[in-house]
C-alpha cells in the first residue's frame, strides 16, 4: 500500500467535523498532527484516502468517537500548576459546612488532577465528607483514569507524604507503575461528558477545576463551554482555570475575579436594584 497523505480540503472536512462535535479548533499547522494521528485507521482499515475514512466517521458514531480521541491532546501530571493545591489546601481548612463538598476536574484526562485533589481533600477532611467527579470526552483516558494505574515517573510530584500513603508501587507484571490507593479512589468518579453541551445529571459543585482546555477553544466555544460549567455551580462556589489561561472577552458578569486563575459565583441577583 502507497503512503497516504491527507489533503487540504480533507484536513478541513476533519476540522468542521471536530469543531462541531468537541468545540477544537485547529489551525492549519496541525494538518500533519492530524495525518499521524489518524494514520493508523488508515492502516486499519485499508484505506486510499482520508476522505473514505472521513466517510466511515460521519457513518460510525463509534469510529467518530475513535476519531475524536485520537485528535485529542491528554498531557497531564499530578499536583501540575501547585498553587491551586495549596489554595485548595486552604479552602479546606477553612471549610465549616456539614455538607458534602464537591469537586469536579472538567476534562480530567487520565484522571492526575482529579486525585491530586482527591489526596488533598482527604489528608483534611472525613472521608464522607467529599467526592471528586473527572470527566473528559476522550473514552480511552477516562478508561485510564479509572484505572488509576501510572507510570512510577509520574509519583515525581507527589510528595512523600502523599505518595507513601495513596500510591501503592506496583510489583511483577505491574512493576515500574503505581495504583492509587484504592480507598481513596472510592470517592473519585469518573464519567465521559462533552463540555460543549450541558451536563445537568452531574449536580451542582463547590468547585470546578477547569485547566488546560480552554486553550483548545475559540472565544466563542470558551463562553458557551463557561456557561455550561456554571449550570453546575452552586451560588458562591469557584472556578479554577490555569495559570496560562483567562476569561478576557467572554464578559461573564456572574464571575469574579477572586485571585489570577480563580473565579467565584456571584448571587444571582448580583448587580440588581433595589
Ligand atoms: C490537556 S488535557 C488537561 C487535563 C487536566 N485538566 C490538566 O490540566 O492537567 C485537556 C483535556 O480536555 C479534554 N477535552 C477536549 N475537548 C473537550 C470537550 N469538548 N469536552 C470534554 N473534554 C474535552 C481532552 O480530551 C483532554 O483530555
Amino acid at each position: 500500500m502507497s503512503i497516504v497523505k491527507i489533503t487540504k480540503s480533507e484536513f478541513e472536512k476533519f476540522s468542521a467535523l471536530i469543531f462541531d462535535e468537541v468545540g477544537i479548533t485547529l489551525s492549519e499547522h496541525k494538518q500533519s498532527l492530524m495525518e499521524s494521528r489518524f494514520y493508523k485507521r488508515i492502516i486499519h482499515y485499508e484505506l486510499a484516502s482520508f476522505e473514505a475514512y472521513y466517510q466511515i466517521c460521519i457513518n460510525d458514531s463509534r469510529e467518530k468517537i475513535e476519531m475524536l480521541n485520537l485528535i485529542t491532546t491528554n498531557e497531564t501530571y499530578f499536583f501540575r500548576e501547585m498553587d491551586h493545591f495549596k489554595f485548595l489546601k486552604e479552602y479546606l481548612l477553612n471549610y465549616s459546612s456539614d455538607m458534602k463538598l464537591r469537586i469536579w476536574s472538567a476534562a480530567s484526562s487520565v484522571g492526575a488532577e482529579a486525585y491530586s485533589i482527591a489526596m488533598v481533600c482527604d489528608s483534611l477532611l472525613a472521608s464522607n465528607m467529599w467526592e471528586v467527579l473527572g470527566s473528559d470526552i476522550n473514552s480511552h483516558v477516562i478508561k485510564k483514569a479509572r484505572m488509576g494505574l501510572y507510570p512510577l515517573t509520574w509519583s515525581d510530584k507527589i510528595s512523600d507524604e502523599f505518595r507513601h500513603k495513596y500510591c501503592l508501587k506496583g510489583k511483577g507484571k505491574y512493576e515500574g507503575e503505581f495504583l492509587i490507593n484504592r480507598q481513596l479512589a472510592k470517592n473519585v468518579r469518573f464519567q465521559t461528558n462533552n463540555l460543549l453541551e450541558v451536563n445537568s445529571e452531574f449536580g451542582r459543585f463547590d468547585l470546578v477545576y477547569l485547566r488546560n482546555v480552554l486553550i483548545y477553544f475559540n472565544v466563542d466555544t470558551r463562553k458557551k463551554v463557561v456557561q455550561n460549567i456554571i449550570e453546575n455551580m452552586k451560588i458562591g462556589s469557584l472556578l479554577i482555570i490555569s495559570q496560562t489561561e483567562n476569561l478576557n472577552g467572554l464578559n461573564l458578569d456572574e464571575l469574579e475575579q477572586i485571585q489570577p486563575s480563580i473565579f467565584k459565583l456571584r448571587e444571582k441577583n448580583y448587580g440588581a436594584r433595589t
